[in-house]
């Protein structure tokens, strides 16, 4: 559950972090390179380094965490119908969420710095994990 000054931090963070609008594609990129099992379920992407597919396809990430930062008391309708694609359709097995969390943090780490203080990715990580959790919520 994240408290007020979660939130607060969370906004604070994600303010700096979209100063850098290529930072979804370098979590993926981080993504394949540390997990390359996560390569899979992109079969039809080029994955180089500076491809353009993985570039817009992490804008459209960033995009949805944004949404979701928008919505940090009602995540679970924000992020419903991305719940809906990555079960249904793409049947993303919910470990890859984690892994993705875990890129992000360190990419976020890399552009802010001291900014990114010890309570910032608490709270960062509090709401990436909210996030994996709507996100698997419908494998139930
Ligand atoms: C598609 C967000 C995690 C695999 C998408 C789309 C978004 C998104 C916004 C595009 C939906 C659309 O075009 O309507 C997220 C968020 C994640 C996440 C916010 C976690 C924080 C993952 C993970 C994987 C994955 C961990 C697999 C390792 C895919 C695939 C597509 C997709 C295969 C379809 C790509 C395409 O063909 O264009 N995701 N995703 N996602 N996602 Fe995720």
């Amino acid at each position: 559950m994240l408290t007020d000054s979660d939130k607060k931090l969370v906004l604070q963070v994600w303010e700096k972090a979209i100063r850098h609008p290529d930072c979804g594609a370098e979590a993926l990129e981080r993504l394949f390179t540390t997990y390359p099992q996560t390569k899979t379920y992109f079969p039809h992407f080029d994955l180089h380094h500076g491809s353009d597919q993985v570039r817009n396809h992490g804008k459209k990430v960033l995009a949805a965490l944004g949404n979701a930062v928008k919505s940090l008391g009602n995540l679970s309708q924000a992020l419903s119908d991305l719940s809906d694609l990555h079960a249904y359709n793409l049947r993303v097995d919910p470990v890859n969420f984690k892994l993705l969390a875990q890129c992000f943090h360190v990419v976020l780490a890399t552009h802010l710095g001291n900014d990114y203080t010890p309570e910032a990715h608490a709270a960062f990580d509090k709401f990436l994990s909210a996030v994996c959790t709507v996100l698997a919520e419908k494998y139930r």
